[in-house]
């Protein structure tokens, strides 16, 4: 029942855009914000790694290659996201968290939403939100991060170390680091941010849509302005018919 109370609680969101390079907190806030309005945190990422521990071929031509650090095809994403966009439970609106990564998505993502949202719905317009941290606090994030194997609890050695080190404070078991959290594909994933997905920042501000936010700050500070971006925004949506 807690999704129909924010169902009726806060209507249409519209489509909201987490921009922000890898370890910016995308994730994280994606969660919020998920838990506040009652609408879908959909996470490519998360969308890939389900393809892959399927074994599809589509996990499989994508895991080298997030291995890596690198981007997966543009084409291999659109009929993914499509489809998902496409379940009832993003009428009101659903969070983008690793989407779109480049140029030629964000324009995808354009004309995909105008074609399948907007004719057919009065769908809030998308907000886009960049999260902004700078480097090295980018590589603390990401190069300390430890997850337990057994009940996956997060650590990361810098700001949130086990009590003992290597150690999961639960049970014990030896912390692993995800094969994308091993620092020479960090940098690839960083530098793919630079190359790829700084464009999409440029996307949204030529569109005057972007809304730049300091993510070095305490998480639930970030959650507050996010609430409060989205709450101004969403006042001047009219609601989408049931
Ligand atoms: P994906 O899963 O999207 O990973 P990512 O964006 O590269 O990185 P993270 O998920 O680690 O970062 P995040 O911003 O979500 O941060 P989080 O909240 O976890 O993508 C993985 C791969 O899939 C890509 O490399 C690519 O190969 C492929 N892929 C995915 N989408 C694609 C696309 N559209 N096109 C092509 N390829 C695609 O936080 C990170 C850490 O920081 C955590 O430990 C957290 O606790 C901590 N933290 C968060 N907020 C704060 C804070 N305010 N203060 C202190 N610590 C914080
Ligand atoms: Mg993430």
């Amino acid at each position: 029942m807690a999704n129909e109370t924010a169902r009726s609680g806060y209507g249409n969101i519209g489509p909201v855009i987490l921009l922000g390079p890898p370890g910016a907190g995308k994730g994280t806030q994606a969660k919020q914000i998920a838990a506040r309005y009652g609408i879908p945190q959909i996470s490519t990422g998360d969308l890939l790694r389900d393809e892959v521990a399927r074994g599809t071929s589509l996990g499989l031509h994508a895991k080298a290659i997030m291995d890596r650090g690198g981007l997966v095809p543009d084409e291999l994403l659109y009929g993914m996201v499509a489809e998902r966009l496409r379940q009832a439970d993003c009428r009101r609106g659903f969070i983008l968290d690793g989407f779109p990564r480049t140029a030629a998505q964000a324009g995808w993502l354009d004309a995909f939403l105008e074609k399948e949202f907007f004719d057919k719905s009065q769908m809030c317009s998308p907000v886009v939100i960049q999260l902004v941290v700078d480097y090295t606090q980018l590589l603390l994030r990401l190069t300390g991060r430890r997850s337990c194997p057994t009940d996956g609890r997060l650590y990361n050695i810098h700001f949130q170390p086990p009590r003992a080190a290597g150690l999961c404070d639960v049970d014990g078991t030896p912390l692993i680091i995800r094969d994308d959290y091993r620092e020479e594909v960090v940098t690839a994933r960083l530098a793919a941010y630079e190359a790829r997905t700084k464009p999409v920042v440029e996307y949204y501000r030529a569109q005057g849509r972007l809304v730049p936010m300091n993510g070095d700050q305490p998480a639930a500070d970030v959650t507050a302005q996010i609430f409060g971006v989205i709450d101004s925004h969403r006042s001047n949506c009219k609601p989408v018919a049931e």
